[in-house]
């Protein structure tokens, strides 16, 4: 620790005792996250590996030392075909400064492949003979550039915006629930939280600068931007499964199919009625020896072609897509006779609404359980995975707690939704007709006309995080299936839950806007959870 290389000077008199060295990291205007204050490292704030929006190309550090520290400043790219090496525009050795001074580091991504970029800065601080070393980590998802466009990106603008539109939402919020609260003494009906943008009288004048906002987002929108916070258009995309048969689903996974022979089954970790997960053993196809472990989705003997048929299709979400927080499909074995199995990676935790609902049960006995900015650690993750989703214009339509796993350090993944249905039956609801739906998780657009778009998935990443903040419990829990449409028309939503505080509530209420252009982008919900999370933890 830098604690013990730092040699404080005897304080006498009535010198007043003042910080020694600071290292602080400016989020936005008005956050700041100390790496180091007062000789003492924040190690929290140093393992948390950062994501850079990938807009911003330079990072700014504030520092100063009250006494002689000499420093040396490195990079490591872990992938360096996707960034240029970071440069900075102070000495790559030196003396700290002793009056607090601003340093720059450029992070450009080199736009020649589509691929998230590692990048750790390393500052050797030395105070003779004692040294520490800090390590900043931070990653940034790069892309191809089409038109290369000279990226000097103004993302604090942006962001401020944004931050303007989650304080407007607040305030409405407030108001809403002061009137809420008011009327709640008049009635007797249920009143559970009204949406922001619903027209009555009193919103009327306060809706017009979010409107003000949003148009003022996308004039700012640089031109080298535009791809990220325009969404693909709504599209009406019908439910094409049952027109596919089993043997074209077979035929459309042959190039990943693998031998039966390879995959040993261990545990069972879930099951439905027709469904099953294992834990499994992958061998390797050259050698023996090498196991690697993997879940292993299947059915039971008794599922019909469609559900098989309908495994094999779901399955198939993510294929193709490579992200570190998304898991998509490895491998099947598809072979006659046998039924098929679906591979994919081993996340230790496994399920994280099962996981959550685990955290819950503990805490009645550790109350430390799991931690307010462990949760938004999580978020943060799914919002950049669902940001990565979005850039391909590729709509998940079933973001929920359910579909995502978790691993023993932290990580979170998006996966695809096969045998969902099955397993979590008490999340989805048939409306009348055959299909199954993810009623409680789904944007009023979706369920009145069956319009997807990315700006549903954010909604539905609204419900996502109510359902972390809750630890895995069920949305609207009281509410009947069948009158959703008309409960979300008519400006409800679910609760604030109990300690999540009011920000992140904002986040939630503003995925939940009616109007689908009027609700974040993933991109800005990277950002904004980010920096609550830097927020969170500069008070740890
Ligand atoms: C270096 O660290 C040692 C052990 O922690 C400490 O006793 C010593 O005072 C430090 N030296 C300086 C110059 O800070
Ligand atoms: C580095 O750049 C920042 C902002 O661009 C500036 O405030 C700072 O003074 C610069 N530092 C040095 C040592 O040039
Ligand atoms: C940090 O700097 C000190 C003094 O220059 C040096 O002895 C030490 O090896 C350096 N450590 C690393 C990991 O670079």
């Amino acid at each position: 620790e830098f604690e013990a290389g730092a040699q404080r000077k005897p304080r006498g008199g009535c010198e007043r005792p003042g910080p020694f060295l600071i290292l602080l990291f400016k989020v936005r205007l008005d956050a700041e996250l100390y790496y180091v204050r007062d000789d003492v490292v924040n190690f929290y704030a140093l393992s948390f590996n950062m994501p850079v929006p990938t807009e911003t190309n330079s990072l700014y550090f504030t520092w100063y030392s009250r006494s002689k520290v000499d420093y040396k400043l490195g990079f490591f790219v872990e992938n360096p075909s996707v960034l240029k090496t970071p440069g900075s525009n102070i000495s790559s050795q030196g003396e700290v400064p002793r009056v607090p001074s601003v340093f720059r580091v450029d992070i450009i991504c080199s736009e020649n492949v589509d691929e998230e970029a590692f990048v750790t800065m390393q500052l050797n601080l030395t105070n003779h003979p004692n040294f520490t070393l800090l390590n900043f980590k931070r990653r940034k998802m790069c892309f191809k550039s089409t038109n290369s466009v000279d990226g000097v990106a103004t993302p604090t603008t942006s962001t401020q915006v944004f931050y303007i539109s989650v304080s407007v939402c607040c305030i409405v919020i407030f108001l809403v629930a002061i009137i809420l609260a008011i009327l709640h003494l008049h009635s007797v009906k249920r009143v559970e939280m009204e949406d922001s943008v619903s027209d009555s009288g009193s919103s009327q004048g306060l809706s017009q600068p979010s409107t003000q906002t949003t148009q003022y987002l996308r004039a700012d929108t640089p031109n080298n931007a535009a791809s990220v916070t325009s969404y693909p258009s709504l599209r009406i995309e019908k439910n094409d499964l049952r027109s596919v048969t089993l043997m074209e689903a077979k035929a459309k996974v042959k190039d990943i199919a693998i031998s039966r022979d390879r995959v040993t089954l261990r545990d069972v970790l879930q099951e439905g009625t027709f469904g099953r997960i294992f834990h499994g053993v992958l061998l390797d196809e050259k050698d023996p020896t090498k196991e690697k472990q993997v879940f292993v989705k299947t059915v039971k003997d008794h599922a019909s072609e469609v559900q098989v048929t309908m495994m094999l299709t779901e399955s198939c979400k993510l294929r193709g897509l490579h992200h570190r927080n998304l898991l998509p499909i490895c491998h099947v074995c598809t072979e006659d006779g046998e039924k098929p199995m679906v591979l994919l990676p081993f996340m230790a935790w496994g399920n994280l609404k099962l996981f959550l609902r685990q955290c819950k049960l503990a805490e009645a006995n550790n109350p430390q359980a799991i931690s307010q900015q462990d949760l938004v650690y999580m978020a943060i993750q799914i919002t950049c995975g669902m940001s990565y989703l979005a850039r391909r214009e590729v709509i998940h339509k079933d973001l929920a707690a359910r579909n995502c796993v978790i691993d023993d350090n932290m990580q979170v993944k998006i996966t695809d939704n096969a045998l969902a249905r099955d397993l979590f039956p008490m999340d989805y609801h048939c409306l009348g007709d055959n299909e199954n739906r993810p009623v409680r998780w789904m944007a009023l657009e979706s369920l009145l006309n069956n319009d997807f778009s990315s700006a549903s998935d954010v909604w539905a990443f609204g419900v996502t995080l109510w359902e972390l903040m809750t630890l895995g419990q069920t949305p609207y829990v009281d509410i009947d299936p069948f009158e959703m449409s008309a409960y979300l028309k008519d400006g409800y939503r679910i609760a604030q839950p109990i300690n999540c505080p009011d920000e992140l509530f904002a986040v939630m209420a503003c995925c939940w806007a009616l109007d689908p252009e009027e609700r974040p982008k993933f991109q800005q919900l990277v950002q904004c959870l980010t920096e609550f999370h830097a927020a969170l933890g500069a008070y740890v």
